[in-house]
């Protein structure tokens, strides 16, 4: 087997390890990764040590960059599986800019569900109808839709506690706190500084939905993390979705939000519409258009009812 010291000493640039009062820097914790990855296979070990190898071989640095970083996160972290180098959205510097402006500059976890939502936006905008987002924080996802549906005169409604979570139910597992997320109005309107389509509803999720109970819309994003909002939300907004309009749930693929993606599983099931999943974690549905002859069941039981094809009656 390779003996990773050097493997360290080569991805340090070769200079030898060093004591340091710090111990949380890269350096202090390489003998701990060394110890760690002594214990991995023989394979991973031979495939890093054939990466740092290269050395100025045909494979661009960038890339074996990337290629080094898939064979010591496989080793560290196997579950996780890289996808293919090279995804241009890593590269796309307005993006990027928006999300370093907006989110923790430290925190880039969200960046591939916001440009999602982003690029989802596009699909929605011709169609009739207002947006709505509920679980709003700071306004990040609402600045996405803002901007998007400024110039063509759509309102984004916006629904949010202002006080963060309510306490979690047993269906909700054990990942969230009460509390958690708390913001204020002000800081949604620093967020969407300059942009003036928007209303916000500060309140508890169902309270103030009636004030757009007569509306009808084309894009709803649900970002609430747990099971009742997010079920609230659901039974809310699908009925008024014009056909063609799309509901995005931020949660859905995440393990801390098994009451989310039950009660949004549940609602779906057996519907006309499909629960599109994506590899961002993110779920989407998108209303039907069917012929109007086909009856659908409707989120609600039928109780608007509704015809699958149409907005609401
Ligand atoms: C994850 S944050 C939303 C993040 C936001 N979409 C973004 O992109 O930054 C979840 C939000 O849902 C709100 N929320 C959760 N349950 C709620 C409820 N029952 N009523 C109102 N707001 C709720 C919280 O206050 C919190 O601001």
């Amino acid at each position: 087997m390779a003996r990773f010291s050097d493997l360290i000493n080569r991805l340090k640039g070769g200079r030898g390890q060093q004591s340091s009062p710090e111990p949380s820097t890269p350096e202090q914790l390489a003998p701990e990764l060394v110890r760690e990855l002594e214990s991995l296979e023989p394979g991973i070990t031979a495939k890093l040590m054939t990466i740092l190898g290269q050395g100025h071989g045909p494979t661009p640095v960038e890339e074996r960059r990337y290629q080094l970083a898939e064979a010591l996160t496989t080793a560290v972290y196997p579950k996780y599986k890289f996808c293919e180098f090279g995804r241009l959205f890593l590269e796309d510097e307005e993006f990027l800019a928006y999300y370093r402006k907006i989110m923790d500059p430290n925190n880039w976890h969200s960046l591939d569900r916001k440009y999602t939502l982003n690029q989802l936006l596009k699909l929605v905008l011709h169609l009739e109808g207002d947006l709505a987002e509920c679980g709003v924080y700071k306004g990040a996802s609402a600045q996405l839709m803002c901007r998007a549906a400024q110039p063509l005169g759509k309102t984004v409604h916006l629904f949010d506690s202002f006080q963060g979570l309510p306490a979690p139910e047993d269906a909700d597992g054990s990942y969230w706190e009460q509390g958690r997320f708390v913001s204020t109005t002000e800081d949604v309107a620093s967020t969407l500084e300059g942009l003036d389509n928007y209303r916000v509803y500060p309140g508890w999720i169902p309270e103030r939905f009636h004030q757009v109970a007569g509306d009808n819309f084309c894009f709803v994003h649900v970002d609430v993390d747990l099971a009742q909002p997010t079920l609230d939300s659901i039974k809310f907004f699908y009925p008024r979705l014009s056909v063609g309009g799309v509901m995005l749930f931020d949660d859905h693929g995440f393990k801390s939000c098994p009451g989310a993606r039950q009660v949004t599983e549940d609602l779906f099931a057996g519907k006309t519409e499909e629960l599109i999943l994506l590899s961002t974690g993110q779920a989407m549905v998108m209303k039907r258009c069917l012929d109007g002859k086909k009856k659908s069941p409707g989120i609600d039981g039928g109780k608007t009812g509704q015809t699958a094809g149409s907005k609401l009656l």
